[in-house]
């Protein structure tokens, strides 16, 4: 990735440097579970930036090590000496509790995100969503840590409204939908019974580098980038207007620092929207796509769309009312869909082309996080 540094374009936004600042003035000791992933792994590097010690939970079920070189890459050499990396699982109290301990705030990232990889394990998503997160919940309340963890806007399910706010209610419709709903009670409830400082961050379509190009997780743009490689169309479930909150990486990044030192007890107990807070049509998005295609010189050229049926359970709009978060602890959005979708594909560029130059995939969750 040629852009500037993620913390770099991060501090020029007045309120996350301030936040920023913060942290650096009085460096804390952070957990990250699924440090190696795609969210995970950037906010591990603009922690590292802002002189925070840093320790990674992952299992690398499909965290890569790779992420979190990529992470120091842009960073002093002695950044990675604040770096732990732990391989292990969320549902180990015993880890848990012994990494903790020793934490000043914890931000959850560890999971199996994917609407499909829940519908074909259920049970095994059920078991890191749910029982992962209530082992972490019981152990932040035993050792008094704050606690930030990435919800997701699937909770919102039928509640397909064009602008979500976090008082809708819909009907989850995968299990992933309900597991990720089901942490949003869970922390509720933790704060009322036992006081945890715990806040939920809504993510949306999270886009950026290292996001997943493989595998039942992958999204929209990142399925898009691949088919144009291979002079495929961009398939395009529906007629293109459904709409999507796009989001930078940087700026769930953004609001996990803004939280973490957020001094309004309010917040605690809450899960917040954190997305663009633009409707974005998936035309738009291959609009944006291919004028990225064009000015990065990639080839071939990519072709026009191709229309298929609308299907079961895909929401027809999605965007995220950020006015909670911006109350709060004073989120807004600092990067926006434009240089999120030439980053995306600076980083793909970048990627080795498979040897057949064909990539496998299963169906994508057309734009569900
Ligand atoms: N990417 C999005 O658009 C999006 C949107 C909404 C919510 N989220 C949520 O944000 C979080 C991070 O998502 P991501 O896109 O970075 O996914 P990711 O798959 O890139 O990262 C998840 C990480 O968790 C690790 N992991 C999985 N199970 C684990 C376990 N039992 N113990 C320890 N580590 C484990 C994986 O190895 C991986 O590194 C997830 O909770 C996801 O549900 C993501």
């Amino acid at each position: 990735m040629t852009a500037r540094p993620l913390h770099n374009r991060l501090s020029d936004a007045p309120h996350v440097a301030s936040a920023l600042q913060a942290l650096r003035r009085r460096p804390r000791r952070w957990l990250v579970t699924g440090g190696a992933g795609f969210i995970g792994s950037y906010l591990t590097e603009v922690l590292l930036a802002a002189e925070q010690e840093v320790i990674v939970l992952d299992d690398f079920s499909t965290g890569q090590r790779s992420n979190l070189a990529e992470a120091l890459e842009p960073l002093p050499l002695a950044a990675a000496s604040r770096l732990e990396v732990v391989h292990g699982d969320v549902r180990d109290r015993e880890t848990l509790d012994g990494l903790v301990r020793r934490s000043d705030v914890v931000a959850h990232h560890a999971g199996r995100p994917g609407v499909r990889r829940s519908m074909l394990d259920p049970d095994g998503t059920h078991d890191v969503h749910v029982n992962g997160f209530q082992t972490l919940l019981d152990s932040v309340k035993v050792h008094d840590v704050r606690l930030l963890y990435a919800a997701s806007s699937v909770s919102y399910g039928t509640a397909s409204g064009l602008l979500n706010r976090e008082d809708e209610e819909g009907v989850p419709l995968s299990p992933y939908a309900a597991q990720k709903a089901a942490n949003d009670l869970y922390a509720a409830a933790y704060r009322r019974a036992y006081g945890v400082r715990v806040i939920g961050l809504r993510h949306f379509n999270v886009i950026g580098p290292r996001a997943p190009l493989h595998g039942d997780a992958v999204g929209v743009l990142a399925r898009w980038m691949q088919r144009a490689r291979q002079g495929q169309p961009c398939e395009v479930y529906g007629d293109g207007r459904s709409t999507r909150d796009f989001v930078h990486v940087g700026n769930a990044v953004a609001a996990t620092v803004l939280a973490a030192t957020t001094r309004n007890d309010a917040a605690f107990g809450r899960v917040f929207n954190i997305g663009s807070g633009h409707a974005t049509t998936l035309l738009e998005l291959h609009g944006y796509l291919t004028n990225a295609w064009h000015a990065a010189a990639m080839s071939p050229q990519p072709v026009t769309p191709k229309f298929l049926p609308f299907r079961d359970g895909d929401v027809r709009h999605a965007s995220a009312d950020v006015r909670s978060a911006r109350d709060a602890f004073g989120y807004h959005p600092v990067v926006g869909l434009e240089e999120a979708v030439a980053d995306t594909l600076a980083w793909f560029k970048a990627q080795a082309v498979p040897p057949n130059g064909k990539t496998s995939f299963t169906q994508p969750s057309a734009a569900t996080p």
